[in-house]
């Protein structure tokens, strides 16, 4: 049987990286993406560690750029197909939405939405043509709940779960499924290089400061609790393996039942308690 080829986004760092190696290790073809060629080291010394580096194959990918998504597409057609896109890259911009420019939004939207559009409009003609094909994207537990001083990060998860859901619909009479995974917190590079707080919310003279410090102060008490990356990819390669995969996989200790709660109680009981942990 033909090995089956993943194509993955933002595979330098954090779950990419660790997907890369774990759907390499499934005996995938890999198709590790990433915008740029010096962040690879990581990657290439743990695959070859494990032995598997001879399923990767390494390409260079900007979601942001139309004319990188173009490249994509000449790659494609000469490697021939794809049966599985993770689209993962992104990062989480932050800060209070009274004083983050309307920019900073714009780019948070480019990276974690349209960069994601831009990409699966690339890989959908293969899989079409293929009559199969599967699309991972990684959302957030940030897809279902909004979180003070996180509002770029949240609103593009947001708009990634809309977008899915119609995508699912479109797509289903293709026989190619569309999954959305909602981690909670991880350790990975979006809590530090990828993290981008609007410059105004840190500064002692904004409004939200003391809030801001509480925010932080909160989320650095829990960082210890954070996931484990690489126990999230192997998840994500079962979920590929499933022949009728669901929509949603929320993953993570607690994020499950954290999601249920705010689903369940009226919002003027969560939003009291959401304030709360945070005082
Ligand atoms: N870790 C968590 O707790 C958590 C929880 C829920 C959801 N997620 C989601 O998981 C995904 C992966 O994040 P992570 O946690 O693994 O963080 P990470 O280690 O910071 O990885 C993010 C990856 O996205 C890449 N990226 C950012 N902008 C890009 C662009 N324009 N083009 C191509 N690649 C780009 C980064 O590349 P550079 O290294 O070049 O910046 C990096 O490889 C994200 O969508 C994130 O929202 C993470």
């Amino acid at each position: 049987m033909e090995k089956k080829v993943v194509l993955i986004t933002g595979a330098n760092s954090g779950f990419g990286k660790w997907m890369a190696l774990e759907f390499a290790k499934a005996n995938y073809t890999v198709i590790a993406s990433m915008r740029d060629r010096n962040k690879s080291k990581p990657l290439i010394d743990i695959a070859t560690k494990m032995g598997v580096m001879s399923n990767i194959e390494i390409i260079i990918l900007d979601i942001t750029s139309d004319k990188s998504v173009e490249n994509l597409t000449l790659y494609l057609q000469e490697f021939g197909r794809v049966d599985l896109l993770i689209n993962n890259a992104g990062y989480a911009g932050a800060g209070f939405s009274e004083e983050i420019p309307i920019q900073e939004y714009q780019l948070q939207m480019d990276t974690n939405f349209f960069g994601t559009i831009r990409v699966t409009q690339a890989v959908l003609p293969f899989m079409r043509k293929q009559g199969q094909g599967m699309i991972i994207n990684m959302s957030s537990i940030s897809g279902e709940i909004g979180f003070p001083g996180m509002s770029p990060y949240v609103s593009s998860k947001f708009a990634l779960e809309g977008w899915s859901e119609s995508l699912r619909l479109e797509l289903a009479p293709f026989s190619i499924p569309v999954i959305l995974i909602e981690p909670g917190s991880f350790q990975t590079n979006i809590w530090t290089t990828g993290k981008k707080v609007t410059e105004k919310s840190t500064l002692a003279t904004s409004p939200y400061f003391t809030y801001m410090n509480q925010l932080d102060t909160y989320l650095q008490k829990n960082r210890h609790k954070d996931g484990d990356p690489r126990e999230l990819a192997r998840k994500v390669v079962a979920i590929a393996q499933k022949k009728q995969p669901k929509m949603r996989y929320v993953v993570g200790k607690g994020t499950k039942s954290t999601i249920l709660v705010k689903r369940i109680i009226p919002w003027k009981w969560w939003e009291k308690i959401v304030l709360f942990i945070l005082k």
